[in-house]
């Protein structure tokens, strides 16, 4: 019998590895385009995958229902739920942008899932673990490589919670015994991820707990306002300080993530680029004002409504500067797709990259396509030039990939992105979307398929 059980567990666990391994082969697919098309036309865009990641893990915190609506069903967040799953939740798809999660049956605090170690927002569990159950097992997290990424900051603050922590064969190993009590956090670092895991430890720790230095980006507000939905009682998310009275309990919650700023983002530089003319819809124009004064800059023309931004790619398009900082500055999840579109302005632009220290890696697989771009250090400097053409190359990180995406759209002849594994983590069905705008692009299993395409388009 006994044997008989571990096999029926054995294969449900090949099973649901096997179906995310399906997805890590599809991830390794690659995209072939052939440029010279403006995009054109209407996209709507989905659901914030960094405010997604942090709202998944938040569920953990009571043993309520919770649905999340307007999900962006990319890998990162099926990660995440896979993750819940693995350790007793129950996640129920009621469509593809909505899902239903209960927490009341959670067995373990120990996520030790190979596919976490790949995504960045793995952390995210600790927070929710630690302040649910008071302790966590999880691995450390993984993610784009573009620096160093520690996670001391949100160590800080869960020491200061009450935690006791140490990091043992790559997990984080945290407890805190007799619960979390409320503390005064000033974080040395402005840092998205450590501001959402302190929030999700300290919802419901005995006390007030005041953080201070925190990231203001629309993802954390909008996880503040989910957890706010579900009882927890936070002040000032959206501001330098974040004031959290800690309650008993949180009770379920129907939420809707708010619109992706970056996925927006990355289709006003995709408009602007290929001197297309684009309504992008489903947006929250106020998080796109540092993106949409840059392509201003530039001599484009954005046209702003309620839910939608209109952009109209102008032929020749002036330089510009960009230094990326923690919003309402310019967003560094931006700064490649906004350097190729600047890489086709008439003239020399500086980008300065100061919340990464390596987030110009995709300046060599650019320079493939005939772009003239020198990194000095945290610095670029672009010498706009005529045109790109078509080459084979690798997405290296996820908003990389997207870039060399708008590279391959502006291109004369045929781009091949290869690893679009990335890009896929953060962009649901971004070939569909840029072929529904015009675009001659197509996800492909190798290159007798791309072949096919290149016969096909001619
Ligand atoms: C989040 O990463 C996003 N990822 C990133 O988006 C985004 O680029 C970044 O915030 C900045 O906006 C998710 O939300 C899953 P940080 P995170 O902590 O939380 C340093 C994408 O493309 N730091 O705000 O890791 C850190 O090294 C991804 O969607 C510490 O020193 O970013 C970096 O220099 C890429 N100690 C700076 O702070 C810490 O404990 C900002 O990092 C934490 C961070």
């Amino acid at each position: 019998m006994a044997y008989c059980i571990l096999t029926i567990v054995t294969i449900n666990t090949i099973n649901k590895y096997d179906k995310i391994e399906r997805k890590e082969q599809v991830m390794d697919h690659k995209y072939i385009i052939k440029g010279g098309h403006p995009l054109h036309g209407e996209v709507v865009i989905g659901g914030a995958k960094n405010a997604a990641l942090g709202i998944i893990a938040g569920s953990l915190l009571t043993d309520d229902e919770v649905i999340i609506e307007n999900l962006p069903d990319v890998r990162d967040t099926n990660v995440m739920l896979e993750a819940l799953k693995e350790i007793g939740a129950s996640v129920n798809r009621i469509d593809s942008h909505t899902v239903s999660i209960n927490a009341a049956n959670v067995e373990a605090v120990s996520i030790d899932d190979e596919y976490i170690r790949k995504i960045r927002a793995s952390y995210y569990f600790i927070g929710a673990l630690l302040g649910k159950y008071h302790k966590a097992c999880v691995p450390l997290p993984g993610g784009c490589a573009i620096g160093s990424r520690p996670i001391d900051q949100h160590i800080k603050g869960f020491r200061a919670l009450g935690t006791h922590i140490q990091i043992r064969n790559g997990c984080v190993q945290a407890g805190a015994g007799d619960g979390l009590h409320g503390a005064h956090i000033y974080l040395d670092v402005v840092s998205v991820g450590a501001t959402i895991n302190i929030m999700l430890a300290a919802v419901l720790a005995e006390g007030r707990t005041i953080i201070e230095n925190v990231a203001k980006e629309p993802h954390i507000v909008d996880v503040a306002n989910f957890l706010n939905s579900m009882g927890a009682n936070i002040k000032g998310a959206g501001t330098d300080t974040i004031r959290i009275r800690g309650v008993k309990k949180l009770h379920g919650t129907t939420y809707a993530v708010i619109p992706d700023q970056i996925e927006a983002g990355t289709f006003m530089c995709a408009a602007a680029a290929t001197r297309g003319d684009v309504l992008i819809r489903n947006v929250i124009p106020k998080h796109l004002e540092s993106i949409s004064a840059k392509l201003l800059e530039m001599g484009n023309t954005i046209i702003e409504y309620d839910e939608a931004v209109r952009v109209i790619g102008r032929e020749v398009q002036r330089p510009t500067d960009i230094k990326t900082l923690p919003y309402p500055g310019f967003p560094t999840d931006m700064q490649p797709q906004m350097s190729v579109t600047l890489a086709l302005a008439k003239g020399t632009s500086i980008v300065t990259e100061s919340i990464f220290e390596n987030r110009f890696k995709y300046v060599d697989e650019l320079a493939r396509m005939g772009s003239s771009i020198k990194v000095e250090g945290n610095v670029s400097i672009i010498d706009g030039v005529e045109t790109f053409y078509g080459a084979s190359v690798n997405a290296l990180d996820l908003r990389a990939g997207a870039a060399l995406v708008i590279a391959g759209l502006c291109a004369e002849g045929f781009t091949m992105v290869n690893e679009i594994g990335y890009i896929q983590r953060g962009y649901e069905h971004f070939e569909k979307k840029l072929q529904a705008l015009g675009a001659a692009i197509e996800l492909v299993e190798d290159r007798r398929e791309a072949m096919k395409f290149r016969m096909r388009v001619g």
